[in-house]
This record gives structure tokens, C-alpha cells and sequence, in this order.
């Protein structure tokens, strides 16, 4: 690979990042298209992160994506924010141009579009949708699921005031449960999303009773790893249509790479395949 002054350059920007699948997927878009460019992943300790940020464009950088734990400072640091980074109040990538550093959330509309993929028969009207977890990513995607048109979106987290402040800040049709409501919140819902880190190697598992969900529930995990969670299998063996966390990290790609590099990529099984390698 040769790198000249005219090859477009895109960083990941994180702490730790050794986990990454994004270089993988950024490096099978650009050969695809054959684009002259690089997705760079660097580890950033936290204090050097605002240092770092501010010298991407005047290496030549075009943009970058932003992880954990640096988010919320990088909505901090751009000089504008779309309207849904500034509602999430959470930022994962960057364009670097005349105007300055302009930071969005894609977090959100990738969850959106991957439930969207892997579950075509969910609609935003079937019914209420059920969050677990109340951190950043949660966060995310209850702001999507509102603005995709859900009227109800029930927040249950280990620590109900967390889940509180999160209903209130999206507001709309956004309200906290408690975790031991678990079984009358899922009653009538359309959608459950695990945005815990439960189920994920390493950490204890979901405990959740899926015989609580209506038949036509569908079922989201964003781990990924392992790929298939217990709680994916689970839905699966009771019957319900169960939507994979690598989808969302595909989809999250997406207005990123077309943003630096030009092409709007597709998320295919060879770019899946691509991420796993
Ligand atoms: P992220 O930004 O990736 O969403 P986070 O902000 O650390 O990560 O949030 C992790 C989520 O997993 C939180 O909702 C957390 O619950 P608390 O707010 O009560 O901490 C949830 N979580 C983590 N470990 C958990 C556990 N053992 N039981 C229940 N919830 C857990």
C-alpha cells in the first residue's frame, strides 16, 4: 500500500481500540471502489484525545469516526452538530471542511436500518418498544426509535434514575420502568433491545423471560459478541425474529465512509464477511 499526499484519509478514534472491526469493513468498501484512501484506527490515551482531534484536518484528514469513551467530548469539541448528535448529546463521526468539524450521530439511524434489514415485518406502528439499558448506546437508540415514529418506548435499567433522566431528556413518548417491571412492560410490545453490556464474553448474562412477549415481538441484541447471544438464540428457539448487533456496527459505517470517500456503500455479506475476518 502507498500512501501519497492526495489519498483520503479517515480516522478511528478510541480508548482501547484493539477490538475494532470497523478498519476491516472501511478497508473492503474502499477496495471495492477502488478508492485511494485509509481508515486508520489509533488509541488515544483520554488526555491527549482533544489534542488529537484538533490536528486531524491539518494532517489531511477528512473526517473521523469517534468510540468509547470519547463520544460525548467529541460533541463537545465540533463546531456544529446535525440535530440528532445534539439530541443524543453524542457524537460518532466527523467531517472535516470549510466549515469546521461537524459532528453527527450514526448510531442511531444504523440501528434503525438494521432492525429495518433483519426484521422486515417490524413497523414503527406494531406496537411499543422496550429498551434495556440506559447508556449511551440506549440513548441513541430510543432517539431513533421516537423519531422513527414509536409512540411508546419503555426504558428499564439497573438503576432507575439513570432511565429516568433519559425518558426525560428525549421526552415524547419516552418513560422509565423499573427492571422488575420487566414482565408487565413487555406484555404488548412490538420490539425488545438489549443495549446492556449483559450477554456480552465476560460479562453475566441476561437473565429475561422471553415467554412474556407477545408472538409478533421481534427481538434485538447490539452485542455482538459472541455474534449469536444467548438471548438471539433464545428468541430464535421461541419462535420470534431475532435482529443481530454486527448489523448495527455495519450500518453505522455507512454515512461515514460516503461522507470521506464519496461512494455510499452497501452493507452486503461480503462486507459482514469482511468485519468477522
Ligand atoms: P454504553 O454507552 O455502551 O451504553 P454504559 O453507559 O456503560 O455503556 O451503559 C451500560 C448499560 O448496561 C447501563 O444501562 C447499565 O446499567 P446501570 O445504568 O444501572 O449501570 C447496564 N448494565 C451493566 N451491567 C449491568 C448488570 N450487571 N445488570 C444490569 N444492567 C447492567
Amino acid at each position: 500500500m502507498i500512501f501519497t499526499p492526495e489519498t483520503r484519509l479517515a480516522a478511528l478514534l478510541g480508548w482501547p481500540i484493539a477490538q475494532s472491526r470497523s478498519p476491516k469493513l472501511h478497508a473492503h468498501w474502499l477496495a471495492l471502489h477502488g478508492i485511494d484512501g485509509a481508515y486508520i484506527p489509533f488509541a488515544i490515551r483520554p488526555e491527549d484525545f482533544e489534542a488529537v482531534f484538533r490536528a486531524l484536518p491539518k494532517l489531511g484528514f477528512r473526517g473521523c469516526n469517534v468510540t468509547l469513551p470519547f463520544k460525548e467530548r467529541a460533541a463537545a469539541l465540533v463546531d456544529a452538530l446535525d440535530p440528532l448528535a445534539r439530541r443524543v448529546g453524542a457524537v460518532n463521526t466527523v467531517v472535516f471542511g470549510p466549515e469546521g468539524a461537524i459532528g453527527s450521530n450514526s448510531d442511531a439511524p444504523g440501528f434503525l436500518a438494521n432492525l429495518r434489514a433483519q426484521a422486515p415485518g417490524w413497523s414503527a406502528a406494531a406496537g411499543p418498544a422496550v429498551v434495556l439499558g440506559a447508556g449511551g448506546a440506549a440513548r441513541a437508540i430510543v432517539a431513533a426509535l421516537l423519531d422513527a415514529g414509536v409512540g411508546s418506548v419503555r426504558v428499564l435499567n439497573r438503576t432507575l434514575e439513570r432511565g429516568a433522566a433519559l425518558a426525560d431528556a428525549l421526552g415524547g413518548g419516552a418513560e422509565a420502568m423499573a427492571w422488575d417491571e420487566y414482565a408487565d412492560a413487555v406484555r404488548d410490545a412490538a420490539l425488545l433491545v438489549n443495549t446492556t453490556s449483559l450477554g456480552m464474553a465476560g460479562q453475566p448474562p441476561l437473565e429475561v423471560d422471553l415467554d412474556e412477549l407477545p408472538d409478533h415481538a421481534v427481538v434485538a441484541d447490539i452485542v455482538y459478541k459472541p455474534l449469536e447471544t444467548d438471548l438471539l438464540a433464545d428468541t430464535r428457539a421461541r419462535g420470534l425474529v431475532a435482529v443481530e448487533g454486527l448489523g448495527m456496527l455495519l450500518h453505522q459505517a455507512v454515512p461515514g465512509f460516503e461522507a470521506w470517500f464519496g461512494p455510499r456503500p452497501e452493507v452486503t455479506e461480503a462486507a459482514r464477511a469482511a468485519a468477522l475476518a
